[in-house]
């Protein structure tokens, strides 16, 4: 099973939110070094000696490529930078469709493309990815199929890298009290409660993480009929 007490952790968007909670729990837990990187690398709290801070966009593959050569001994990849813009998968002007396909979707593919050989040179690890209950239920919004891709993209880093001695978990929740959802008025999972089971789920050998009601509602209902999950669009009979 693995430890996270023998990993030399590098979690994406780290200034804040999940990202930032994560940061904290793996050295709770004993990390050796967490690389905690971001787009502005004065934001992230270096105080524990353990912490190396890196700068990091995930859409910019010089600054992928930098952040890759600086964290050679990483045994552990946390992809949670994602951002939301509210825009609709009918937008004509499709500007901030791709920034969050760039974003949710090329930003781990990029990320994790740099960081999969170290990890697996360094004797294999994990790659803890962050997606949604809305990777698999559509509110008509771009943020959804962004989520639905990055987490096909997960099941294909699983069937590459498993065999090469990495666990690659997948966490779906629904709304969490961060600033991405400030606005929304809804019940919101604690990015405390979440990053617990995330590490809970690594440390027992688990594939994927369902931290709240609404991802294992979302979940289970994908096996009832289409109909069911879109009453709204049901044809009358
Ligand atoms: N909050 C929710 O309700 C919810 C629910 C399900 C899943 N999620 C997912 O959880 C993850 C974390 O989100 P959060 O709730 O913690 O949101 P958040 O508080 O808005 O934080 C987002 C983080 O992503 C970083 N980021 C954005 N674009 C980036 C880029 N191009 N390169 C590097 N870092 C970038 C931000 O950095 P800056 O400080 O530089 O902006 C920030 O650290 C995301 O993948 C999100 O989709 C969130």
């Amino acid at each position: 099973m693995t430890s996270i007490d023998q990993q030399i952790a590098f979690v994406t968007g780290a200034s804040r939110g999940l990202g930032k909670e994560l940061v904290t729990q793996l050295l709770e837990r004993g990390a050796r070094k967490v690389y905690a990187t971001a787009r502005d690398a004065s934001t992230i709290n270096t105080t524990d000696g353990r912490v190396v801070a890196l700068q990091l966009d995930v859409t910019d593959a010089g600054s992928v490529r930098r952040a890759a050569e600086a964290a050679p001994d990483v045994t552990m990849l946390v992809n949670n930078a994602g951002i939301v813009t509210g825009a609709r998968v009918l937008d004509v002007d499709q500007t901030d469709i791709r920034r969050e396909f760039e974003t949710n979707f090329f930003g781990p593919l990029q990320v994790t493309s740099a960081l999969a050989p170290a990890i697996v040179a360094n004797g294999g690890g994990v790659v803890l990815d962050i997606h949604s209950a809305l990777s698999w239920v559509s509110f008509g919004g771009a943020y959804e199929t962004t989520k639905a891709a990055f987490w096909s993209a997960t099941n294909a880093f699983r069937l590459a890298l498993a065999p090469q001695g990495v666990q690659v978990v997948g966490l779906h929740v629904g709304y969490m009290d961060t600033d991405m959802v400030a606005a929304i008025d809804a019940p919101k999972a604690s990015p405390v409660d979440v990053v617990r089971q995330a590490l809970d789920a690594i440390e027992a050998g688990q594939l994927e993480v369902l931290a709240d009601d609404v991802s294992r509602q979302v979940k289970a209902g994908l096996s009832a009929p289409i109909e069911a999950m879109y009453p709204q669009v049901a044809p009358a009979v």
